[in-house]
């Protein structure tokens, strides 16, 4: 794993940034995987001041989305569908029909086979990455096998606290389930970019990068991975030098 510390969050997604923006312009029809939260934030407004000022096009670009919540559906405003449309997609020149996420609406183990059906037959050049605070991956819960495909997966209480920010700051409002890819389907990415800042990621970075590789600490998986980048910021990273 590689380790790279940004003074600012602003710093930290440009630097994000800059591998997708590099990797898009040596292969066009590069498939990218994305994420939500607030973490991608200001990477995906440097994608998009990139594409503005010409130096980047997603014309041929597919990507597919970590996570969906189950139960909203494509016009919920917290919807990871929507997130996506309004902090990346509708600013760029991505095509709709190459934008992929899995369908939190109707038959979910359907959904889930669906979308694992169609990771199956890609094979994703980068993979964006935040964490959660409890060391989750997309939706990979603490105790989520190492070899499981796209799932249905209960949140934790504190991931939906994590998330009631975005939801009123309503516990009821936070949808109890997602789908998600699996920690499998993660691993088969050629490159993982992850990005964490402030101090409630610095414990889950400190046990992703020096703990030991377990189950109960999902992005612990990822030092097995031959090529991981993790970008922080100093708060992220506060417990890596002790
Ligand atoms: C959610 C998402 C994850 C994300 C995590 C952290 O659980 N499913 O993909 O990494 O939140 O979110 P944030 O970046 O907002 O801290």
């Amino acid at each position: 794993m590689e380790i790279k510390v940004f003074e600012s969050k602003k710093e930290l997604g440009k630097g994000a940034a800059k591998y997708f923006i590099d990797l898009v312009n040596q292969k066009s029809d590069a498939v990218l995987g994305l994420a939500t939260g607030s973490s991608p934030e200001n990477t995906y407004l440097e994608l998009i001041n990139a594409y503005k000022e010409n130096k980047v096009s997603f014309a041929n670009v597919k990507t597919y989305n970590l996570d969906e919540y189950v139960g909203l559906d494509t016009n919920h405003p917290q919807s990871y569908y929507t997130f996506m449309q309004e902090n990346l997609f509708k600013h760029i020149d991505i095509k709709q029909e190459n934008i992929n996420l899995p369908s939190g609406i109707g038959d979910t183990q359907l959904n889930c086979q669906l979308y694992n059906d169609k990771l199956a037959q890609t094979e994703i050049d980068m993979q964006l990455l935040g964490i959660g605070s409890n060391g989750h991956i997309a939706f990979n819960e603490p105790g989520t096998a190492f070899d499981s495909i796209t799932h249905c997966i209960e949140l934790q209480k504190n991931t939906v606290a994590d998330n009631a920010r975005f939801f009123d700051n309503d516990l009821t409002k936070v949808p109890t389930h997602a789908l998600t890819m699996g920690l499998s389907n993660i691993m088969q990415a050629k490159q993982i970019v992850l990005i964490a800042y402030g101090k409630n990621k610095a414990q889950a970075i400190y046990e992703m990068v020096k703990g030991p590789i377990t189950e109960a600490l999902p992005a612990s998986i990822l030092q097995n991975h031959p090529n991981v980048v993790v970008l922080l910021d100093e708060e992220a990273a506060a417990l890596l030098n002790d």
